[in-house]
């Protein structure tokens, strides 16, 4: 192990798009996770997670929406600044929500600067070859950003639903444009829900890392939103989703032996008092 190694060096310092690269180029692994707030950042950070993606999935997880569609910037800002604050060792990234970046290359400078005034390192936004010059000038101005192609869920409504992106020629289109995110300057790209020889295809022909979900075990890095991956989102979830933790259970658990304590006068006790 050198001491660049994502897991095990890079310990007193921020990890950087450049260390992702680095991890590629030697074959190295990494893991993303979403975070929103304080509590789950510091303590992914700590556990050595070296990516941490302030979602718009933030919608359907914190703020109560049944799509990302509706998430808006004031609604994101507040969660970057938790997450980057809370953070020492992560790439911090944060995700444009719709409406944010799609109308002109400037507007979406406009919403990065925010984020990055938060404390985020770098953003990410979804779309090919029609957000090519949002990502020039982002790139040109400095801001590193991650491309989002396959199943992107700001889309949902043109996409028909959350299914499978990329099969059949749909698939050489897909490459296409992430050549074209490449050449534009992504330092990254994420593949969301496409088959995986397709999504091992890409991550061959690209230089940049490749972050897959649900896009099967040829991508050089892999996201999972957190509350999915630790079991607390309900329902049996898609089909590409390990569930690490089952902290549903747990913290139903928790809450209901809290309210049956305190119905039978259990809690608080005695040493639970001030004298
Ligand atoms: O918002 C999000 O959490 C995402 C990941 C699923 C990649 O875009």
């Amino acid at each position: 192990m050198t001491e660049s190694t994502l897991y095990g060096g890079i310990v007193n310092r921020r990890i950087t798009v450049r260390d992702l690269q680095s991890a590629k180029d030697r074959g190295e692994r990494w893991a993303m996770l979403t975070s929103y707030d304080m509590l789950t950042a510091s303590l992914f950070d700590e556990a050595g997670v070296p990516a941490l993606l302030v979602g718009d999935s933030a919608g359907n997880n914190v703020l109560g929406y049944d799509t990302t569609v509706p998430v808006t910037v004031e609604d994101m800002i507040p969660l970057v600044r938790a997450v980057a604050r809370s953070t020492h060792r992560a790439l911090v990234i944060a995700d444009l929500p719709f409406g944010s970046y799609q109308a002109s290359p400037a507007q979406a400078l406009e919403t990065s600067v925010r984020f990055l005034r938060e404390g985020a390192q770098a953003v990410k936004l979804e779309g090919g070859r029609r957000v090519l010059p949002q990502v020039e000038l982002l790139v040109e101005s400095g801001v590193p950003v991650m491309g989002h192609l396959g199943l992107t869920p700001q889309s949902v409504n043109t996409l028909g639903g959350y299914r499978v992106q990329g099969r059949g020629e749909a698939g050489d289109r897909l490459l296409e444009d992430a050549l074209a995110l490449q050449e534009a300057g992504a330092f990254a790209l994420v593949l969301e829900v496409v088959p995986a020889d397709l999504a091992e295809r890409v991550s061959k022909e690209l230089v940049i890392p490749t972050v897959g979900i649900g896009a099967g075990p040829g991508c050089d890095a892999q996201v999972l939103v957190w509350t999915d991956m630790a079991g607390l989102t309900p329902g049996p979830g898609p089909k590409f989703l390990k569930r690490y933790a089952d902290l549903r259970t747990t913290l139903t658990e928790a809450a209901t032996s809290y309210v049956d304590d305190v119905r039978e006068g259990r809690y608080p006790a005695a040493e639970h008092g001030y004298s």
